[in-house]
């Protein structure tokens, strides 16, 4: 009976999953606001870019697929948020500027109030990773933020600075060894401190700088490594990796984002947040299925 107890409670999470995949918008709460989300047209940031537009945020979407990006504004448009596309490589510093300039000035009166770093190269490599590997794991992930985070500096400080504030997506892989991920692993490393750094130096103008670290989230990048067969793979790294016992849902880190922007943390910055299922807090016992401590007297 114990057994079928713990095996109804272990699939439970996998069945409510679906209660978060919509997020919870909260209507009008970004009203005003202008907001950038660099890779937006698919996975976290498409999900960011939603949940900013249905809580009235006008939403750019910046990628570097075009064409992904357009479908990806017809459909949060259609959905009745004020979302644009500016096509953008986030490792180019002056097309950064350049579109970053005229979504301000298009759509926000001069000014920008939020930004959600999010664009990725996930190609990861170790011991066979060459000089071109590194190059473009960094430009993307690393000098990309960089490049927006001095694009959108002059808006914020238009739009008063105070109210303004940025996100940049980590990664758990920032913060636990992971295998074949020196590149990938070091960027998420690097942009974990650079909140920090970018946290102090804009703390003069009253911008608040956080990041956040997913742990292993259902979005096409994911699905691609599964074959798109989550009822395979969900058992593999899904339920035994997370204490929730399931991937999570990107709408799960664009609530995390949403509220890392909002006034709602606004003595927040300089922060880390793991949106993570409690993947970080275990230890090698795992989730304690096969570790009892022989002794104990509970079920
Ligand atoms: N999915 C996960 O499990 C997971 C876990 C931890 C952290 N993250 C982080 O979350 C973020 C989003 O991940 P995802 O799984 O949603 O990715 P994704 O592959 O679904 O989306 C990434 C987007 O970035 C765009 N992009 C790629 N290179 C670009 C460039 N040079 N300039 C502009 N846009 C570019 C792509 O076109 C795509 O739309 C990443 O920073 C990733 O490291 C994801």
């Amino acid at each position: 009976m114990a057994l079928v107890l713990r095996c109804i409670r272990s699939r439970l999470p996998i069945l409510v999953a679906a209660r978060h995949a919509s997020g919870g918008p909260e209507l009008g709460r970004f009203s005003g606001k202008r907001a950038i989300v660099t890779g937006g047209a698919s996975g976290i940031g498409y999900a960011c870019a939603r949940r900013l537009g249905l809580d009235g945020a006008t939403v750019a979407v910046f990628d570097i697929n075009k064409e992904a990006g357009v479908k990806a504004v017809q459909q949060l448009r259609s959905e009745g948020s004020d979302a644009h596309f500016y096509e953008c490589d986030v490792s180019e510093k002056s097309t950064c500027a350049e579109q970053t300039e005229a979504f301000a000035k298009a759509e926000g009166e001069g000014k920008v109030h939020f930004l959600i770093s999010n664009a990725v190269y996930f190609g990861s490599q170790a011991l066979k990773a060459t000089d071109k590997d590194w190059s473009k794991s960094m430009a993307v992930n690393v000098v990309g933020a960089s490049n927006m985070v001095q694009s959108c500096h002059p808006f914020m400080l238009a739009a008063g600075g105070r109210g303004c504030s940025i996100v940049l997506l980590a990664s758990v892989s920032a913060h636990r060894a992971q295998p074949v991920r020196w590149t990938y692993s070091a960027t998420k490393g690097a942009l974990h401190i650079m909140a920090k750094t970018m946290a102090l130096d804009l703390s003069a103008d009253s911008i608040r700088v956080n990041s956040i670290s997913p742990a292993w989230i259902w979005t096409p990048e994911v699905s691609k490594a599964a074959q798109g067969d989550r009822k395979t793979w969900e058992p593999v790294w899904g339920e035994p990796f997370h204490m929730v016992r399931r991937f999570g849902e990107a709408s799960e880190v664009a609530s995390a984002a949403a509220f890392l922007l909002s006034d709602d943390a606004s003595f927040i910055t300089a922060t880390d947040l793991p949106v993570d299922g409690g993947y970080m807090a275990m230890g090698p016992e795992g989730l304690g299925e096969k570790s009892k401590f022989a002794g104990s007297d509970e079920e």
